[in-house]
């Protein structure tokens, strides 16, 4: 099979499209063909190096798979052959191949309103949404919620999830996209680039922090006492956070097929939807990332593998 892999650190050069033997499906994993993956940003963060040991190299990237399971090991009674399934995978697999194994218990079916294309740009980044909004978040229908970084991977699901929960959404974006935000279910939405948004919101009961740095620190000055700040980038300053009487933390997303099955309810329910910025091939993963690390994308960006 085809495979994406990476055997130093290094720019999207160091990415090389190699033939790799097909994985076996271990008891409890299926074997998915998979038709599209997408790119999230740890899969440059992890290229780029410091995430992981040189010694962990070769490794594929990827961690979204949209696909039909081909063969199932002989402990799985959950999945068959030719079922329609998506997954966002555990560190140890890639995505950017023509076939990964993948545990069952981490599939959900692919929601059938998506074609593979667009389920591929789910999973990681939804799931990270959901996430940071309920498990860690707790947010509460009524409540008010600021999404920093709302245009994103993360963010556009972000919003719907919270609208969609009944939350009031305050989101922060680039100026061009604020009609694309404001169609998600924001209800203010600030140009982060133009304004700062400390003088437009006031006492949320949680922020959403996707971008980290300066924006999660202004973000002191607006959560309201007994807030709470949840961060997918960097550790929140605990001493800010209990000077405000609030809380804060960070998380990393985990794979979770329960979840993910609750997520293509809601897509198949037409409450969320994907936005896909491009679709690139496999071969050119290298100009996927590219964009993703330094172009301004909107939503997602796809890998057609089959
Ligand atoms: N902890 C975890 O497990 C976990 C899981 C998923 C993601 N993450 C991290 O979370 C971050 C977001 O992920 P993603 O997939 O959504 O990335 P993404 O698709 O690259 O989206 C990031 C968005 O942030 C916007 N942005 C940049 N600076 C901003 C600012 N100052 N204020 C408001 N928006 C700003 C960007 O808009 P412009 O294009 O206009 O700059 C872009 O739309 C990444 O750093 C990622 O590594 C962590």
């Amino acid at each position: 099979m085809k495979a994406v892999r990476i055997h130093e650190f290094g720019g999207p050069d160091v990415l090389r499209l190699e033939d790799l033997p097909t994985p076996d499906p271990a008891r409890d994993e299926v074997l998915v063909q998979v038709r599209a993956s997408s790119v999230n940003p740890v899969d440059y963060k992890i290229r780029r190096g410091g995430y992981l040991r040189e010694d962990q190299l070769p490794l594929t990237l990827g961690r979204d798979i949209a696909g039909v399971v081909s063969r199932c090991g002989e402990a799985v009674t959950t999945l068959k052959p030719g079922d329609a399934v998506y997954a966002m995978l555990p560190r140890d697999k890639g995505g950017y191949a023509q076939f990964v194994s993948v545990p069952a218990a981490l599939c959900a079916p692919k929601p059938a309103r998506l074609d593979f294309v667009q389920a591929a740009a789910v999973p990681l980044a939804a799931l990270t949404a959901w996430q940071g909004l309920f498990t860690q978040g707790g947010l509460l229908d009524g409540q008010t919620v600021l999404i920093h970084g709302a245009s994103g991977g993360v963010g556009h699901f972000a919003v719907q999830l919270a609208a969609g929960r009944g939350a009031m959404v305050i989101a922060t974006c680039a100026g061009q996209d604020h009609d694309f935000v404001r169609g998600l279910g924001a209800a203010t939405v600030v140009d982060y680039k133009a304004q700062d948004f400390r003088e437009a919101v006031r006492a949320v009961d949680l922020v959403l922090d996707l971008v980290g740095g300066e924006t999660q620190d202004r973000s002191w000055d607006v959560v309201r006492r007994g807030g709470l700040l949840v961060s997918t980038v960097g550790e929140p300053d605990q001493a800010k956070a209990a000077a405000r009487e609030a809380m804060g933390l960070t998380y990393l997303t985990e794979p979770d097929g329960a979840q993910l099955a609750q997520i293509t309810g809601l897509i198949d329910e037409r409450r969320i939807i994907p936005h896909i910025d491009r679709v690139f091939p496999l071969e050119a993963s290298d100009q996927a990332e590219r964009r993703l690390e330094r172009e301004h994308v909107r939503g997602k960006i796809v890998l057609q593998v089959a």
